[in-house]
């Protein structure tokens, strides 16, 4: 197989970011978080206390961002992911980062991406879409997990409307909102383990992969 580009998309804490991780290694596909590329824009103004509503800014921020440092640990804040979801509304931004993302997609051997647009306007002709979903308390929860499980403390509503807030952002922009591609297979993971998840995303993927051998 030369190349093969699995699209990943689905709303904040949906489990898309761990599901595309462990497609990556079982394919052996490079894989890009492209949330972390809004996340250094936003994390670029939030350092040099610029406003968040500065477009100028983030875009010179979005020009230097590098997908080969892209520090997971400094980006995973809370006020990191919010700052992004504020910078993302930027058409400019949007196309800056898309095209580096476009980039990292193309290069030969095949990629799993995850985001918000990735099906629809990063990678439309991607080999397998998956939109990745589970309803917002579940999600909450799950963060909260998370978070306990590293030692720190939050309070489930705040996360909820946490949540409830960067969804409604997220889906009403105007610019790459989040939705479905048409051609996108859902995965709603409420009621699903990781595990299982990754099994039923994987036998959509083998089927795909089995008819591209053999054409
Ligand atoms: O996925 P993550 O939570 O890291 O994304 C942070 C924010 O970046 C999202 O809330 C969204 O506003 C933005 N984003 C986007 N398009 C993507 C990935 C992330 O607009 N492809």
């Amino acid at each position: 197989m030369n190349s093969f580009t699995i699209a990943i998309d689905g709303p904040a804490a949906s489990g898309k970011g761990t599901l595309a991780r462990r497609l990556a290694d079982y394919y052996h596909l490079r894989l890009l978080d492209t949330g972390l590329t809004y996340r250094a824009v936003g994390h670029a103004l939030l350092t040099h206390g610029l406003p968040l509503d500065n477009e100028s800014a983030a875009e010179t921020a979005a020009r230097q961002v590098d997908l080969s440092n892209l520090d997971k640990h400094t980006l995973s804040a809370h006020a990191v992911a919010d700052a992004a979801s504020r910078v993302a509304v930027f058409p400019q931004v949007r196309k800056i980062l898309v095209d580096k993302q476009r980039a990292f997609a193309a290069q030969p051997g095949g990629a799993v991406l995850d985001g918000r647009d990735i099906g629809t306007v990063v990678c439309p002709n991607a080999d397998v879409k998956l939109y990745v979903t589970a309803s917002a308390e579940v999600r909450a929860g799950r963060r909260l997990r998370d978070i306990e499980s590293r030692g720190g403390h939050a309070e489930l509503a705040e996360i909820l409307a946490d949540i409830v807030l960067r969804d409604a952002r997220d889906t009403d922009r105007a610019d790459s909102p989040l939705r479905p591609a048409a051609d996108a297979h859902l995965l709603d993971t409420s009621e699903m383990s990781i595990e299982a998840a990754f099994l039923a995303a994987k036998s959509i993927i083998d089927v795909v992969m089995a008819k591209r051998s053999t054409a």
